[in-house]
């Protein structure tokens, strides 16, 4: 944050992510639609009952033949049919700001579809105008691929077309052709493609897979990973990304998208890139517009490891001063990639989570169905739609199980759709559903109101300043959030025994705002306050 300056609506502010076919269906075909997310506006913002979030990020909602769910566009400049029209999409605009909602357009820019008409041409014959819009190469000798690059879908990065014996390159699906950000044309066309949404009054973008965007130009190999084990690792860790992912040049394009959006007011681009702390602060350095921050999904890989105060504290503590005061940290629990929250830790622990999430400095996203506590489906077999799913036979990269039907009610079909959904309504529906948790004071719901309540009221926890503190207990993670005014201060008890911590800090005494444990009582006797299993706390100070 630039102290000196209004912050800026995005800055630390709460994005709710909605995945547009599981979000709510209005003509009952079983799809969410636009229709369906404009009925429930008033979940977000502009009533009392309202969880009070400032953004929605809407998955793609262009027209697309939907091998990857919308992230392989057919064209940037429409709505497909399944969720609506531009007008539409116009209407949702127009409603959301009625409410003080922002709306962010995801943006895929590393690919589009195989059956857009820009591939269409451009595989026609090495000299069609459109054939540089894309990546080509020849095959090696035997008909073997140009380079060992992966795709992240599974199986090598490159597809032979037969109408020239070229092969293209394709990050993800062969369904989706990387296109070439070396080309100025392309270049030329994502501007005209940002303003054609900006002028339609969209607050910003979520740009789809930009670390993919630029690849090395001499096509080297991808160095082999030698810590890789088979069968356990993702097929796509087999090789350090060396060549293929995060190029310098990226920092080019995501300066194009930002420079794109200079002529409209309060633009916020987030972008996406899957990379550690160092190369995080990298992407800050490089970039010089202030609208921009990069996705942090390090907590991710904090996940994969043994659940700690330690790890979380450390980590916080190094991203938060990396990123320093003049600029926004970002924070994910969940995304439409990756397991759901509570399936990894259990109601206690996320609860825990979800009140650090909330009251840590920066932007922060909400996954869909997260503040209710929805966990991930299992799927049969047969009713699987992820396009990586085909080619992969590996579990763990399967992603239906993450995006089912948002659960409103313990009506039909949790309230989604009136027919049956494109994916199956999780089966605790009745109990875990938006209608039942508002009627009772202890749920999932509540808390994430809550905590919301407290982000909005305070000009600390929403912008203030960072501050590690030391707690008696390793096993608790403490901190503060400042400004001159006002202290908020936050326990997160990792471990799952009872643990005592001081209540007096630097003279003054800490009264508790919100717990995870909700109305049951927190016991504090004079001085001490008790932390039961895997607790979150949240203190205001007299
Ligand atoms: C999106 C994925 C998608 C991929 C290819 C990602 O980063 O989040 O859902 O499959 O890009 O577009």
């Amino acid at each position: 944050m630039f102290w000196f300056q209004r912050p800026k609506w995005y800055e630390n502010a709460v994005i709710y992510q909605i995945y547009p076919w599981s979000f709510q269906d209005s003509n009952g075909d079983g799809i969410g639609d636009l229709e369906g997310i404009i009925s429930r506006l008033d979940y977000f913002r502009g009533s009392p009952h309202s969880l009070g979030v400032d953004a929605l990020w809407i998955s793609p909602v262009y027209p697309s033949p939907m091998k990857d769910f919308g992230y392989d566009v057919t064209d940037y400049c429409d709505i497909d049919p399944r969720f609506g029209t531009l007008e539409i999409f116009d209407k949702l605009v127009a409603e959301a700001h009625k409410r003080g909602l922002k709306i962010i357009m995801d943006l895929v820019v590393n690919h589009t579809s195989r059956e857009h008409p820009w591939f269409q041409e451009a595989r026609m014959s090495k000299t069609n105008p459109k054939r540089d819009w894309y990546v080509w190469k020849d095959p090696l000798p035997g008909g073997l691929p140009p380079n060992n690059w992966l795709a992240v879908s599974g199986g090598s990065a490159w597809t032979p077309d037969p109408s020239t014996g070229q092969c293209y390159l394709h990050h993800f699906l062969p369904h989706q052709p990387d296109l070439n950000w070396r080309n100025d044309e392309v270049r030329k066309e994502f501007k005209k493609i940002i303003d054609f949404w900006l002028k339609r009054g969209v607050d910003g973008f979520r740009v789809d897979a930009v670390a993919h965007t630029v690849e090395d130009k001499r096509f080297r190999d991808d160095p082999v990973n030698t810590h890789f084990v088979k069968g356990v690792d993702l097929p796509y860790d087999e090789y350090l990304h060396m060549y293929d992912e995060n190029q310098p040049e990226v920092i080019g394009v995501i300066n194009l998208i930002c420079e794109s959006s200079k002529k409209y007011r309060d633009i916020f681009i987030v972008t996406e890139s899957y990379v550690d702390l160092t190369q995080l602060i990298k992407i800050y350095d490089g970039c010089t517009y202030r609208n921009h921050t990069p996705f942090n999904f390090n907590l991710f890989e904090l996940f994969k490891k043994p659940w700690s105060a330690e790890i979380y504290r450390a980590f916080i503590n190094a991203f938060d001063k990396l990123v320093g005061p003049k600029r926004v940290p970002t924070y994910v629990l969940g995304n439409h990639d990756h397991r759901r929250v509570l399936t990894r830790f259990g109601e206690t622990r996320t609860r825990l989570l979800a009140l650090m999430l909330l009251t840590l400095r920066g932007t922060v996203f909400v996954y869909y169905g997260e503040e209710i506590g929805m966990k991930n489906v299992e799927i049969p077999k047969h009713k699987m739609k992820d396009g990586f799913a085909t080619l992969i036979e590996n579990p763990s990269i399967l992603r239906d199980p993450e995006r089912t039907p948002m659960q409103w009610s313990d009506d039909l079909n949790a309230g989604f759709s009136e027919v049956e959904p494109w994916l199956p309504v999780s089966e605790d529906y009745a109990k875990v559903n938006v209608k039942t948790e508002r009627a009772n004071p202890e749920s999932m719901f509540y808390l994430y109101k809550m905590l919301l309540y407290y982000r909005n009221a305070s000009e600390a926890l929403r912008y203030g300043e960072y501050v590690p503190r030391n707690a008696k207990s390793s096993d608790v993670f403490f901190y503060s959030r400042k400004t001159s005014k006002e202290e908020w201060f936050v326990m997160l008890n990792f471990s799952n025994e009872i643990v005592n911590e001081e209540l007096v800090v630097e003279g003054r005494k800490l009264q508790i705002a919100c717990s995870t444990y909700m109305n049951t009582p927190l016991s504090s006797k004079e001085n001490t306050v008790t932390l039961r299993p895997y607790e979150g706390v949240l203190f205001t100070s007299s």
